[in-house]
């Protein structure tokens, strides 16, 4: 009997130390759980902070970011106005020398007038120079007014352009219409390639820049006077977007005139009239008025191609 009550509390003992012992260990077990648990909020904690500091770091970049393009923008304009004075400084120059010039063939006149010694032989040689200055005066004037209306071309955001709805191919058509004239003292087909009644909303005034600034290139630079040549136009419309492609296969353009062919000033026919601008304008069009792209492909001897997408709206 006692022997039985000895094993029993014997066992209950064993019981008890065992019980003791799982406790003890699943009291570790909760500890290291708690202590994972705060570690990871620790953590979490530390992640959510570092994020903000990140977001912060973000938001300066991007506050800096913008102030660089603002100071980009500023410099490229400051680049630009010095850049247009010294290039209208040239013409200016030859019409005032020109008008000097007459106003001494002038006074030399009137003195020869005045004293009665005025010859036939001597007015006309007064006619011919005041002629000649006159001519080199106007070439000089046209030259800077020409700058000057560019110029003022690439401040897009001031020229206040409408909205219309166009039939895009006519309103084409109707552009190359206006360069018939020039184009016929050449020897270059414009083909286009446009399907009918394709009607969109956008800006009238900036698209016939466009064409008119790349019609003209084909014109003065694509060809040799006397060469036979072709400009190609596709146009197609992908929901908002208008696709322009422009290509002619002249002469082409080597490496880096491409590469800088969108830069203000950039010109292989300054002694020809040619600003530099013309191009500058369509980049800033297509990009700022029409939040589009545009890409220069070319190569000397095969010819340029621009290929432009413009954001139109389209009729639902
Ligand atoms: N289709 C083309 N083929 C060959 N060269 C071209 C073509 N279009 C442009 N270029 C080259 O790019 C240069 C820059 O063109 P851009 O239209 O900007 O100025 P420009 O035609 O010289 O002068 P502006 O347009 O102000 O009268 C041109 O001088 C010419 O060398
Ligand atoms: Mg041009």
């Amino acid at each position: 009997m006692v022997s039985y009550t000895d094993n029993r509390i014997e066992a209950l003992e064993q019981q008890l130390k065992l019980f003791k012992e799982s406790s003890r260990q699943s009291d570790l077990v909760r500890k290291r759980y708690q202590d994972a648990l705060s570690i990871l909020k620790q953590k979490d904690l530390e992640l959510k902070q570092s994020k903000q500091l990140i977001e912060k770091d973000l938001d300066m970049l991007k506050a800096m970011q913008q102030q660089l393009v603002e100071k980009e923008k500023l410099a490229a304009l400051g680049s630009l106005v010095a850049g247009v004075a010294h290039e209208v400084n040239t013409p200016i120059g030859v019409a005032m020398t020109s008008i000097s010039a007459c106003s001494e063939e002038i006074r030399q006149l009137k003195k020869s007038y005045q004293a009665e010694e005025l010859t036939e032989s001597e007015m006309d040689a007064f006619f011919e120079t005041v002629d000649e200055s006159m001519r080199l005066a106007k070439t000089g004037l046209d030259q800077a007014a020409r700058l000057i209306s560019s110029f003022k071309m690439i401040s897009v955001d001031q020229n206040i352009d409408d909205i219309r709805l166009i039939d895009v191919c006519d309103y084409l058509r109707d552009i190359i219409r206006t360069f018939q004239n020039q184009l016929k003292k050449t020897k270059i087909q414009v083909e286009l390639d446009c399907p009918q009644h394709m009607m969109v909303k956008t800006y009238l005034g900036s698209l016939s820049q466009i064409m008119n600034n790349l019609l003209s290139n084909v014109i003065n630079h694509a060809y040799e006077p006397e060469q036979s040549g072709i400009v190609h136009i596709q146009i197609e419309q992908k929901e908002n977007r208008l696709n322009l492609l422009f290509e002619d296969y002249g002469k082409g353009m080597d490496e880096s005139l491409k590469e800088s062919v969108f830069q203000p000033f950039i010109t292989t026919a300054r002694n020809r009239g040619g600003s530099g601008l013309g191009l500058n304008i369509v980049y800033n069009l297509v990009v700022q008025r029409f939040s589009g792209e545009i890409e220069v492909q070319s190569k000397p001897g095969e010819g340029s191609r621009f290929i432009i997408s413009l954001v139109v709206e389209t009729l639902e």
